[in-house]
């Protein structure tokens, strides 16, 4: 078993090396570490602790509602103020039938036009769905639904509400019954699907709405287990379906009450040269754009070798694979409407398109990320769960888009992406702990991303710039669009900010930072140590002394320079200097001198600090 492991990991190392990713790792690399003591970090402490954490927005900018085990939070993180909903309080009377309180939330959405909470609870026999008041928590029906929400609180079954409409997702119920989309409430009819298909997990439903309601449809992102049972095949497959919202089912004779829209489609994501594939499809986000064609799927995937990748496709691609592919498996003539065209009444369509649809609704070509890119980032160490994209426009006014992806850790990587290249800004670490997070959600309004952990919900403003460091180089060069250099601070950007987020180059910066000689005696025979703080991982810090290279000592974030006894041939001036880019600054100077009497610090206490910074900083990163 052991040895399986590290052969995996030696296999995946040589992977790396040879594909001259080298030079990329430094890149991949966050190039500031930012805990939670460096930027205003807010807190919410949920009671108890949940295997499942529900995020929805609420009412007003930085409050959110948050859904555990059995209860329901209203987090205002303006006032730091939470309270619990009452919503499943067990000795309110909604849901008479269940005595017990040991149940998880496992859907919670905004309803009856935002006017109302939809919230699904399971004890891991009967799903209940009760429409709540958003003000007070108070729910007024209660239902049992075993078709709407998870039995298990660990199905992932992602779900929408559209309009008075909510669609959901089965992976297995009742032993695989019935697997797929549905469509509850609202004026149309329900819809179920009707296959029995192979195993199906749903990672996203995404509402892609169109000029022509008519056209709305709704795209489920999932992987499906690779019907090809050849002994390389991946075990998993990842796809994209769609359904139209305006499908009524077919006919009573045949599809009645069942998706005649439902059409699939794989994903591809990789590098083909390199035969460097990436299959599992883990998150998507989506980033809308003005014309719905122009709309980015952000997505994650994963291989076998525990690497993840990053592709981007467009709705517009997804659309085109869906309305001009051939049928895979199927050699005649398309009929007419050609299957998965939006209808307004579906019930009417021919037996021929019908058919279709039911025997062969996958399509022969792939979606390929736009303009047949590679990945835009892959990471070949990092096993990142979430994503989410953010669009920021930088002081000349151009907009990038941000990417932010969790990791198994708890920590955050806030990532750059421009012309297809990616540039990982920063680590946030919000948690002192490690800890896996259940769940994310960006408020791109007010630029926070809330990150829970099983019992916490963690609010990080993505605009605390003053991590970077107190200068106007760090700033610049941190390359992060939400920052700039106001004169004084680094700072959330405006127009008039210093910036440079294409190239980072500190030059941009017109004032020269004079960094001060501090003057220190130290004791004859004594030891001291010098530190340099290291803002950025990119960089490289050399201690000078009389401008000649000397050794130095690296911790997490420091870079030390120890004396082991002081003499005059230890004395002058002292000089850490950080480079990155071709660019070098000077950080902190001192000038030291002797001073006679020998006292102060100890070495065997000198070293035993250094020991315990270096201990500190080697401790696992990553698990
Ligand atoms: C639960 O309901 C009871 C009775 O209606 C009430 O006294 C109690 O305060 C409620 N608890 C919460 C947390 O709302
Ligand atoms: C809930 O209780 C009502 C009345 O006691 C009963 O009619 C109904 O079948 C019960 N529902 C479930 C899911 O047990
Ligand atoms: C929902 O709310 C919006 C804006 O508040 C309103 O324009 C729309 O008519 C409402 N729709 C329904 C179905 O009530
Ligand atoms: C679906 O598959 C399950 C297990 O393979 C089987 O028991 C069930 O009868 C099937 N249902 C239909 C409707 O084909
Ligand atoms: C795809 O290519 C077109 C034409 O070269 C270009 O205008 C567009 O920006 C590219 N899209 C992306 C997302 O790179
Ligand atoms: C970014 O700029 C565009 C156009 O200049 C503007 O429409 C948009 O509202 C801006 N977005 C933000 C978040 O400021
Ligand atoms: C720059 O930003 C800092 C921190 O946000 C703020 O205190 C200061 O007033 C700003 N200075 C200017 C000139 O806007
Ligand atoms: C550095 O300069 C100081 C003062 O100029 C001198 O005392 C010291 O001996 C020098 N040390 C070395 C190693 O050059
Ligand atoms: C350290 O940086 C300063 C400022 O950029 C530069 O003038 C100096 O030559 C550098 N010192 C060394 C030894 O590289």
């Amino acid at each position: 078993m052991i040895i399986a492991f590290w052969l995996i990991f030696e296999v995946a190392f040589h992977l790396d090396v040879a594909d001259g990713h080298d030079h990329h790792h430094h890149h991949h690399h966050p190039r500031v570490i930012i805990t939670e003591k460096d930027c205003a970090v807010r807190k919410h402490t949920l009671q108890g602790t949940h295997s499942r954490v529900e995020l929805l927005q609420g009412p007003r900018h930085r409050t959110l509602y948050a859904g555990g085990g059995g209860r329901l939070f209203y987090l205002d993180f303006r006032e730091h103020d939470g309270k619990e909903m009452p919503v499943f309080n067990c000795s309110n009377s909604c849901s008479r039938n269940i005595s017990s309180c040991d149940y998880d939330i496992t859907l919670l959405h905004e309803c009856k036009n935002g006017s109302a909470l939809f919230i699904c609870r399971t004890d891991r026999t009967t799903p209940v769905c009760c429409s709540a008041s958003r003000e007070t928590g108070f729910c007024d029906e209660c239902h049992p639904e075993k078709a709407v929400a998870p039995v298990s609180v660990h199905e992932r079954a992602p779900s929408l509400y559209v309009g008075e409409e909510l669609y959901t997702t089965a992976n297995m119920v009742n032993g695989g019954n019935h697997v797929g989309i549905r469509r509850h409430y609202g004026h149309r009819v329900s819809i179920w699907p009707s296959d029995n298909v192979t195993e199906q997990n749903y990672v996203a439903l995404v509402a892609s709405p169109r000029p022509n309601k008519i056209q709305d449809r709704i795209y489920a992102f999932l992987v499906q287990r690779n019907a090809d049972q050849h002994r390389e095949a991946d075990l998993w497959v990842s796809l994209v379906t769609q359904v139209c919202q305006a499908d009524l089912g077919g006919p009573k004779s045949f599809l009645q009450r069942s998706w005649t829209s439902h059409l699939s489609a794989l994903l591809s994501c990789g590098i083909a040269e390199k035969k460097l594939y990436f299959n599992q499809l883990l998150d998507v986000a989506v980033l809308e754009q003005d014309i719905w064609k122009d709309s980015m799927v952000y997505a994650l995937f994963s291989n076998g070798w525990g690497m993840t990748a990053v592709c981007v496709f467009t709705m517009g691609d997804i659309d085109y694979v869906f309305t001009n592919s051939p049928f895979k498996g199927y050699m005649g003539t398309v009929p007419h409407p050609r299957p998965g065209t939006c209808v307004e009444d579906s019930t009417k369509l021919p037996q021929d398109v019908l058919r279709l649809v039911k025997d062969h609704p996958e399509m022969k070509d792939w979606v390929r990320p736009v303009n047949n890119s590679d990945p835009i980032f892959i990471s070949h160490h990092h096993q990142y769960k979430h994503i989410r994209v953010d669009r920021v426009n930088s002081s000349l006014g151009d907009s990038y888009h941000v990417i932010l992806l969790t990791l198994g850790s708890g920590r955050v990587h806030k990532v750059l992406e421009q012309d297809g290249h990616t540039f990982v800004i920063a680590e946030l670490r919000p948690f002192a702990y490690c800890c896996h997070i259940r769940n994310v959600l960006l408020q791109p309004h007010t630029k926070m991303l809330y990150v829970s952990s099983s019992s916490e919900v963690v609010e990080l403003d993505l605009r605390s710039c003053q991590a970077y460091g107190p200068r106007c180089e760090d700033c610049v060069m941190a390359r992060d669009p939400y920052c700039g250099w106001n004169g004084t601070h680094c700072a959330p950007v405006t127009s008039s900010a210093i910036q440079d987020v294409k190239h980072g180059n500190p030059q941009l910066c017109t004032q020269r930072e004079y960094v001060p000689s501090i003057p220190q005696k130290v004791k004859r025979h004594t030891a001291h140590f010098l530190s340099c703080p290291m803002l950025s991982t990119h960089a490289t810090y050399i201690w000078y002394h009389n401008g000649t290279k000397v050794e130095s000592l690296v911790t997490d974030s420091l870079c030390l320079l120890l004396i082991e006894a002081m003499d005059t041939s230890m004395a002058g001036t002292y000089r850490c200097n950080a480079s990155e880019m071709n660019y070098a600054k000077v950080i902190v100077e001192y000038k030291l001198s002797v001073e006679s009497k020998a006292q102060g610090l100890a070495p065997k206490y000198l070293l035993l600090y250094l020991l315990s910074l270096t201990l500190s900083s080697m401790l696992p990163q990553d698990l």
